[in-house]
């Protein structure tokens, strides 16, 4: 890649390593793996950084409870992740763990930072605490005395603790939303922040604990760790080598261009990252995108919540490409969508048993049967001009972040396609010598629709748009989408899904 190609870095939050991810999970990574695809195939200098998020008491009583070491516990946990992410076809550039000793180095610097300008001092803390989520909540914004975020039980809380000047920040963050309008985006996320956040009064925040061990050790300051927030938040500078010699990318991709978050975490990117930023007079994100969840009857997906599904099994059984399409076409990114195996075995069954592989076999098939020599400029105008308007359709679309208005574009053209084939019926064509040319103007005018569409479909399904391409080139032609029954297949996933 040349120097001079425009770079582009985008970043998934880092998961904490939990022995089950699930759909939700897969569905904000792929959605990264499409973003960063599609502005490689573009032609930019692409940074895609996932990891993992390995800190805090959750962690360190997950890993007593089966007797091993944190280290050991996660190791075991952070290789399933990266199979996870191998089986999925997660092109990340980069993966950082938060154990790695650069990152250590980093936000032990930083922290020091920030406390030597000022902005984080000692004091106590006198408050709530999520253990699962590891956040720390004021009484004032419990809900019904439990975790905003997840509705579980919160422990009290008292300790002597290093805060960060969050206060001192409100109207710079204010000023900042203003400035960069889509700093925070879909727009809904920043009236949450200002409404829910700010407005009430924005509090400074507890960085540090001295009651589990398990975390970054304050360097100047014995037995207090690193919030996980504060350490989780600037792996997206440590992982380019900020503060540590691992790496020396930083010049290179920093500011990111954009953060993929989930929505219960916009809080920490939006605010108290801007925050720290501004602190340390570091250049911002330009963006931070916060997208919905993915439920079943309303509920997050979670494993906590009892209702996880499991990535592999849906991908093992109708395709890793089949499940990355229907997570962003069916879902609309910025907003919660509500999973059931009746919508996707629906989905694959339309859009890409019918309407892709449909064409794609019809094409080819008809192509071998009436002999017809591949020929791209024998293309109808009307085809032309419906390429062109969809490819331009799916980039504004791209830049946007509406995945599944991309993807319209895309069934849309070979939904037209597919009319233009029982408009035209070849096979009638085909038996009049006189209507040659007009038969090959129709399967070359096939071809090019399937060609650029596999174009555009390549980032969110690799693997098919692969095959399309080489069956278009004359390679052996399988089935890319098996046409699904429905009935018997949900039977099937009562059973065994
Ligand atoms: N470790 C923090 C992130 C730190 S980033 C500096 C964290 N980890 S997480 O594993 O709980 O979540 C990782 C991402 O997965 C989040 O963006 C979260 O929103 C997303 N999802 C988890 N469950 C999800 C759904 N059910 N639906 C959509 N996304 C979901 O938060």
């Amino acid at each position: 890649m040349s120097n001079n190609a425009k770079k582009f870095y985008i970043t998934t939050p880092i998961y904490y390593p939990s022995a089950e991810l699930h759909i939700g999970h897969t569905y904000c990574s792929t959605a990264t793996d499409v973003m960063a695809r599609y502005k490689r195939q573009r032609g930019f200098d692409v940074m895609f950084l996932t990891g993992v998020d390995e800190h805090g008491q959750k962690i360190e009583t997950a890993a007593a409870k089966e007797g091993l070491q944190p280290k050991e516990f996660l190791d075991r946990i952070v290789a399933g992740i990266l199979d996870l992410w191998k089986l999925m076809n997660i092109s990340y550039d980069r993966f950082i763990r938060t154990t790695d000793e650069y990152h250590v180095k980093t936000i032990q610097k930083v922290f020091r930072m920030l406390y030597d300008r000022g902005d984080i001092y000692k004091d106590t803390y006198k408050g709530k605490y999520c253990v699962p989520c590891e956040s720390f909540w004021t009484e004032t914004q419990l809900e019904n005395g439990k975790c905003p975020d997840c509705g579980r039980e919160v422990q009290d809380a008292e300790e002597e603790a290093y805060f960060f000047k969050q206060s001192a920040y409100a109207d710079r963050i204010l000023e900042l939303y203003e400035r960069q309008q889509d700093f925070l985006t879909p727009k809904s996320r920043v009236n949450e922040m200002v409404n829910n956040f700010i407005k009430p009064g924005l509090e400074d925040i507890c960085v540090s604990r001295t009651s589990f061990k398990w975390g970054i050790p304050v360097d100047f300051d014995p037995g207090h760790v690193v919030y996980v927030w504060v350490d989780a938040l600037f792996n997206y500078m440590s992982a380019l080598g900020y503060l540590n010699g691992e790496y020396h990318d930083i010049d290179r991709y920093w500011p990111a261009d954009v953060h993929f978050v989930g929505k219960e975490i916009v809080r920490f990117h939006s605010i108290l990252w801007p925050a720290m930023l501004m602190a340390l007079e570091l250049p911002l994100p330009k963006q931070v995108y916060g997208h919905g969840w993915l439920t079943i009857n309303g509920q997050k997906i979670g494993k906590s919540l009892g209702n996880a599904v499991d990535p592999y099994v849906l991908a093992e059984r109708y395709s890793v490409d089949a499940l990355r399409y229907f997570l962003l076409r069916e879902f609309t990114f910025g907003q919660d969508g509500d999973f059931t195996r009746e919508r996707m075995l629906t989905r694959i069954n339309t859009d890409l048993a019918n309407n892709l592989g449909n064409l794609v076999s019809r094409t080819l098939a008809m192509q071998d049967k009436y002999s017809v020599a591949a020929d791209p400029d024998n293309v109808e105008p009307e085809f032309t001009v419906l390429m062109n308007t969809t490819h331009a359709e799916f980039d504004a679309q791209m830049e946007k972040f509406a995945f599944q208005n991309a993807l319209q574009a895309v069934f849309g053209a070979l939904d037209r396609a597919n009319k233009y084939i029982d408009e035209t019926t070849p096979w009638m064509l085909a038996k009049d010598e006189s209507k040659r040319g007009e038969l090959e103007t129709v399967i070359n005018t096939l071809r090019y629709a399937i060609d650029k569409s596999a174009y555009l479909l390549t980032p969110f399904m690799p693997d098919t748009a692969g095959k399309i391409q080489s069956q278009l080139n004359g390679s052996a032609r399988e089935v890319l989408f098996p046409r699904i029954d429905i009935k018997k297949e949900l039977e099937y996933l009562e059973q065994n899904g």
